[in-house]
């Protein structure tokens, strides 16, 4: 009876290995971007083999809620499966990382101005600057010793009571601006929610649309951020599907039209409260509006009494070389939406301007955060604003943006088949590949190689990688940057694309579910030969 226990359990024990094994490499390799057959380059190399079996345990994990590291050993092998979880920074742990992000193969574990470290020691470039959240270069040591004294101080007290902190921080963030009153959240989206609630509330109380009919226009291609409110303004099918239904009160314009905004106004504008712009598209892949848009926009908002709403999330604080996108061409908007750097690379700190008649629209109880305006927030805010001034990091910005544009248009003209374009303003720039040169290899595949050379960027959309480094980065690192883009394109492009050979086409985007737009039309002529 014991032997027959002892036989049945093995054998169920193997059904069920097998049955695992089996959904195991049905998952989908999260590295291989969305060319299902670039698994086979990828597990070319062993880190990445590791990584990519240690990433099949964790969504198969996550499945079945059981042990990552003892589920990787299905695919290959106990030790493998180690150095996976290690180069992915999870190492003996059962993991619970959500996979709602398709990060570069690298672990961060020291970081220190423009430079990161992964846990082996090597050490490499940041071209991504957490989205911009780091303007200031990692750890800065006045931001962190500001941090330090005010966490041995006090951190929160919320705001059912007063901190000696926020006022300083409000007088400080508001004076900067040129706002008279801020309005502080956490994160880059609350803030923007924040901005919607009060621009409606505005729309009712100030501009008389009747209640429950204010209308927000947004642009096609923006990105405000992963929140309901913010989703619900946004054109980008990943973003979206599967989320609705959205906001109802909200239209969409295509983005630097002014004559498209003008007619959406005339149709709409008695209804319409605000109109969310970001003054460069950052998420989209770094897209400039023409010359006069934003000039367009404040007259435009001026002459229908609509809310001219600045997201300023990722351009501001110095990003494209001044405090504000919007000012260089010495626009005002009604509302700002500040986050990322405002927190200096530390913490989450976000904050809505805006003048008094906007403002106290909103009344005691009506909207609020626990942590907003928390006194660490706010002592770590200023610090991290008086970085970027004191050490005039916009001026810095629209020196090195230059230079940066300069070097990788050289590079450019040496591979105009595959480079479409370089842009940008400041440090916010992006390369644009050309999809049909790059045949079945995708940005993703280039960023890979990057990392190789100690250069960390991240792609936005299939053909685009965006270029933001801190804002402290100096001319030689710059030049690295440069350096190893040309090198991938001589050396390991010819590489990958050998290596990808009779690679599945890769999908066109579909059209936008919301404006029913083609974004990113040039994607779609891709067509990859087996
Ligand atoms: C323009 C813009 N708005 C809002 C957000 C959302 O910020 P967070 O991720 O802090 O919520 C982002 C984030 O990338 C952004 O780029």
């Amino acid at each position: 009876m014991h032997v027959q226990e002892k036989n049945c359990k093995s054998f169920k024990d193997k059904r069920e290995d097998k049955a695992k094994a089996t959904l195991i490499s049905k998952i989908p390799d999260p590295a291989a971007s969305r060319f299902s057959l670039a698994t086979p380059f990828v597990e070319n190399n062993l880190a990445e083999m590791a990584f990519s079996a240690a990433h099949k345990a964790l969504v198969l994990a996550m499945i079945l809620q059981v042990n990552a590291d003892a589920l990787a050993s299905y695919t290959l092998g106990k030790k493998t499966c180690e150095l996976g979880a290690h180069t992915l920074g999870l190492s003996g742990g059962t993991a619970l990382l959500s996979f709602c992000y398709h990060p570069i193969p690298i672990v961060f574990s020291k970081a220190k101005d423009v430079h990161v470290w992964d846990p082996e020691g090597r050490k490499y470039l940041d071209f991504l600057s957490a989205y911009s959240a780091v303007n200031q270069g990692h750890c800065h040591p006045r931001i962190l010793s500001v941090l330090v004294q005010q966490c041995q101080q006090m951190t929160l007290s919320s705001r059912a009571f007063y901190n000696d902190k926020f006022p300083i921080f409000a007088k400080h963030v508001t004076k900067l601006f040129g706002y008279e009153m801020v309005l502080p959240m956490n994160t880059g989206a609350e803030a923007v929610e924040t901005a919607l609630k009060l621009a409606r509330k505005w729309g009712y109380e100030r501009k008389g649309i009747p209640t429950n009919e204010g209308v927000i226009i947004s642009c096609c291609g923006c990105f405000h951020g992963r929140t309901l409110g913010a989703i619900s303004m946004s054109c980008d099918n990943e973003a979206t599907r599967g989320f609705g239904p959205f906001l109802p009160g909200q239209l969409k314009v295509e983005f630097g039209n002014a004559d498209a905004l003008k007619t959406i106004f005339e149709v709409h504008g008695n209804k319409v409260a605000g109109f969310l712009f970001e003054p460069i598209q950052g998420e989209a892949g770094v897209i400039l509006p023409p010359k006069g848009y934003l000039q367009s926009v404040r007259e435009l908002c001026s002459k229908y009494n609509v809310l001219m709403i600045a997201d300023e999330v990722q351009t501001g604080i110095a990003r494209t070389g001044k405090l504000l996108a919007c000012e260089w061409e010495g626009v005002r908007p009604d509302v700002v939406i500040l986050g990322k750097a405002l927190g200096g690379g530390v913490l989450p700190v976000s904050a809505v301007l805006a003048d008094k008649d906007v403002m106290l629209c909103i009344r005691p109880g009506e909207h609020g955060s626990t942590f907003g305006g928390n006194p660490l927030a706010s002592a770590v805010a200023i610090a991290a604003l008086e970085v970027v001034v004191e050490e005039k990091l916009a001026e810095r910005a629209v020196e090195m943006g230059q230079v940066f544009r300069n070097q990788f248009l050289d590079v450019q003209n040496a591979y105009p088949d595959i480079i479409r374009e370089v842009r940008g303003q400041g440090l916010l720039n992006a390369v644009e590949l050309n999809a049909k040169g790059l045949s079945s290899v995708s940005a993703f595949d280039i960023c890979q190689q990057l990392k190789e050379r100690g250069i960390l960027a991240k792609p936005t959309h299939d053909t685009i990688i965006r270029f933001s480094p801190p804002l402290t980065i100096r001319l030689e690192e710059l030049s690295e940057a440069a350096k190893a883009f040309k090198e991938v394109l001589e050396h390991d492009l010819p590489k990958i694309r050998q290596q990808l050979q009779g690679a599945l086409t890769q999908q066109p985007p579909d059209a936008c579910d919301r404006c029913g737009q083609h974004k990113y039309e040039d994607q779609e002529e891709q067509v990859v030969s087996s």
